[in-house]
């Protein structure tokens, strides 16, 4: 969430009618997840961003396909039947101990380094290695991908410019390229990655499009490695702000779980949700009209004093957090099986490892992005 809409949450009431930006706002826990789990209520950024790609008849067709996934609509809903499957917590955890391999691996790296960077040298390299192993493209493989992946996350973002959803365009069909010769490999000799199973999958008897499989797997690897890195880096830091936490949580093994939910609530990795009334509606005693654009403030949902006792402490133990950060309603979080279970098995590792880490320093930087709760960086050394 931007400093603006921050302090127009922070400063209005449950909803704030946002006059410049011409949206609404929405700070309650409970007023967040109405719109949530009410269909009414619907995910349009297709609609919102077309018409700002006008004139750019190349651009669109692969961009615009892997959007139409995000939105309410057949599209949407033939994507969460195929990969609900591979992403189900039963699947995940039968990949718990390669996460954790993956973790330990990363950390490995780390052992003789007297400081280094979280967010650079270990959240993202595991979460690099995870989507290597889900799609088993290997880690070079991940990287080159990840890399295209990262000029897509513009279209995430509130207003982008025309020029980032230009790139990102271009970006789809890097991924495309890169992703097209395994589709024939996958399909004569199947194993148990993703996009074998989306090459043998049929749907209504038949395989899915090149095109839809394409876009399935660039649209996993967006929604799949920024938020769980995020997550991890940001949970390192309360764990290092919280020290005696962080001592009962490496040697509580069983804690990480309830550790991960605490942060999920405190430090979202997403900082908005952003939803269309179809019709008009009524929030927390507000008016809200047809066609209004509702942008839902993770931060301050989860911050809820209505909802949470002291909002602003971090609780490894705090019972039923019950947080906003994975979504809810027709767009819960595909992969949040997946992405707890990185985020447990590496922060868990990270303090059993080096029980001595500390911060090296507070000058922290957030990434200027309304879209992600994210660090730059998160250096610490061995004290
Ligand atoms: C742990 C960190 C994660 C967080 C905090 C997170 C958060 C979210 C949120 C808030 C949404 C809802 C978006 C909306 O309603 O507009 C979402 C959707 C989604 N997430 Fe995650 N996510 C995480 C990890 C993952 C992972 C690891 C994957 C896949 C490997 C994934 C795949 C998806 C997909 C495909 C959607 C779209 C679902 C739909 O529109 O039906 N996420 N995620």
């Amino acid at each position: 969430m931007n400093a603006r809409l921050r302090a127009f949450a922070d400063g209005g009431g449950p909803v704030h009618h946002d006059r410049e930006m011409d949206v609404y706002v929405i700070s309650s826990h409970e007023a967040a997840k109405t719109v949530l789990a009410d269909p009414a209520f619907v995910t349009d950024r297709l609609d919102r961003l077309l018409p700002r790609l006008g004139g750019f008849d190349e651009l669109p067709s692969l961009l615009n396909a892997m959007l139409r996934l995000f939105m309410d609509g057949p599209a949407h809903d033939r994507f969460r039947l195929t990969v609900t499957r591979d992403l189900a917590p039963k699947r995940i955890e039968e990949m718990r101990p390669r996460i954790g391999a993956i973790a330990e691996a990363a950390l490995d790296g780390l052992r003789d380094r007297p400081a280094f960077d979280i967010v650079a040298d270990l959240a993202y390299p595991v979460t690099a290695g995870v989507i290597a192993e889900l799609l088993d493209i290997g880690v070079e493989g991940a990287r080159a991908l990840l890399g295209f992946a990262s000029r897509i996350f513009a279209v995430l973002e509130l207003r982008p410019d025309e020029q980032q959803l230009l790139d990102a365009g271009e970006a789809v069909r890097d991924c495309a390229t890169f992703l097209l010769p395994l589709l024939p490999e996958r399909s004569a000799n199947p194993g148990r990655d993703l996009i074998s199973s989306l090459v043998t999958l049929e749907l209504d008897g038949a395989p899915l499009p090149i095109e839809e499989t394409l876009t399935i797997i660039v649209q996993i690897l967006i929604a799949g490695h920024e938020p769980p890195a995020h997550l991890i880096a940001n949970g390192a830091l309360e764990l290092l702000r919280h020290p005696a936490q962080a001592r009962r949580v490496r040697d509580d093994p069983r804690l990480a779980a309830s550790a991960v939910e605490e942060i999920l609530r405190l430090d979202s990795p997403i900082g908005y949700l952003s939803r269309t009334a179809t019709e008009d509606a009524v929030l927390a005693g507000n008016p809200i009209p047809k066609g209004a654009q509702l942008v839902l403030d993770l931060a301050a949902a989860n911050r809820d004093p209505a909802r949470y006792d002291a909002p602003d402490r971090f609780d490894v133990l705090r019972p039923d957090p019950g947080h906003l950060s994975f979504g809810g309603g027709a767009h819960y979080c595909i992969g949040r099986a997946l992405g707890r279970a990185e985020a447990e098995e590496t922060l868990r590792r990270l303090f059993v490892r080096f029980p001595d880490l500390v911060l090296a320093g507070e000058d922290l930087t957030t990434r200027p992005s309304a879209a992600f709760h994210a660090l730059d960086r998160l250096p610490v050394r061995r004290a």
